[in-house]
């Protein structure tokens, strides 16, 4: 496994990997890698020839006062995982490395983002999709990975990908979860105990909103407010929001049609955590 830091010779060595006909599977991520991470890593492992691993904690996507500064580092560790998952080469630029100059482009997401975390943190998908054009054009992938736990993500990725013409297949893949349901994530560190010990009842909740529509409720607001409801008795945390929309599109509905996801965010003293659900109109979970 090899640990590049410079922008040229990862581009040099993903042209040289193209025109030798090698297939990559890249996982771009914010490190502080965690199962979640291992799930995108080994899907991509199985899918190609060579696997790349991007970590950067990409400034652009943090609004002021969000947990740019606490977002939690452990760099030997997650090079230890990548080898232990048979990465290649390990993408870990520094920020002056990915931003040398102010940026003359402003990119703006304008659909796919008017709900969920995309109103809650504006500017925050522009900030993806811009990192993850760069991240494209340095590595070059065939395919790219991302987890369903970030499914707005997925869908403005997805839709990106298509508007540009990228040659990258996007794959997604679901969320891997704690034993006791929580959605993994790097931002889990950040609980107190109190609120570990809260946060499963995301997922519960929103197991609880699809149970109520297999259950015959078809009203998207009952729906919504029986989730809120079960977030508020279980959690000291504040609901941001709870969403049921169409996906990807991340339409308003006013009926359950076709896929749609029922999606979370509850934010914590230090940690602000999102949790969803893709279903269709049976109530089946789908991927996406
Ligand atoms: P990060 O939060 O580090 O996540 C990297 C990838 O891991 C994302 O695709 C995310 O959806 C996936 N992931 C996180 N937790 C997961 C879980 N419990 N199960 C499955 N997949 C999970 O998402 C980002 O970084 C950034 O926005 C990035 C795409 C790297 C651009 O900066």
């Amino acid at each position: 496994m090899r640990v590049i830091s410079s922008v040229t010779e990862m581009q040099s060595i993903s042209m040289n990997l193209k025109r030798s006909d090698h297939s990559v599977g890249f996982v771009p991520t914010m490190g502080y890698l965690h199962e979640g991470h291992e799930q995108l890593l080994d899907a991509a492992r199985a899918n190609h020839d060579v696997v790349i691993l991007s970590i950067f904690v990409n400034p652009l996507q943090f609004g002021a006062g969000e947990d740019l500064d606490h977002y939690p580092r452990d760099e030997a560790r997650d090079r230890q995982i990548a080898k232990a998952h048979g990465v290649d080469y390990v993408f870990l630029p520094s920020e002056r490395t990915m931003y040398p100059t102010p940026p003359i482009l402003d990119i703006q997401v304008v659909r796919r983002t008017d709900a969920l975390c995309g109103k809650s943190r504006p500017g925050h998908f522009a900030g993806v999709v811009t990192v993850l054009a760069k991240l494209f054009n340095i590595c070059q992938p065939d395919g790219a990975y991302f987890g369903m736990k970030d499914a707005q993500q997925v869908a403005v990725v997805t839709g990106f990908v298509e508007d540009l013409n990228f040659p990258i297949e996007i794959v997604a893949v679901e969320t891997v979860r704690e034993a006791d349901g929580l959605a993994k994530s790097s931002r889990n560190a950040n609980l107190t105990k109190q609120e570990r010990l809260e946060a499963p009842a995301i997922q519960q909740a929103l197991k609880i909103g699809r149970d109520a529509f297999m259950n015959g409720e078809t009203s998207v607001e009952a729906i919504k407010q029986k989730v809120k409801t079960f977030i508020e008795g279980e959690t000291h945390g504040k609901i941001d929001y709870v969403e049921l929309r169409s996906y990807p599109e991340l339409e308003e509905i006013a009926l359950i049609e076709d896929h749609v996801i029922l999606a979370v965010a509850v934010q914590f003293k230090k940690a602000r955590l999102i949790d969803n659900v893709v279903f269709d109109h049976t109530g089946t979970v789908v991927k996406g």
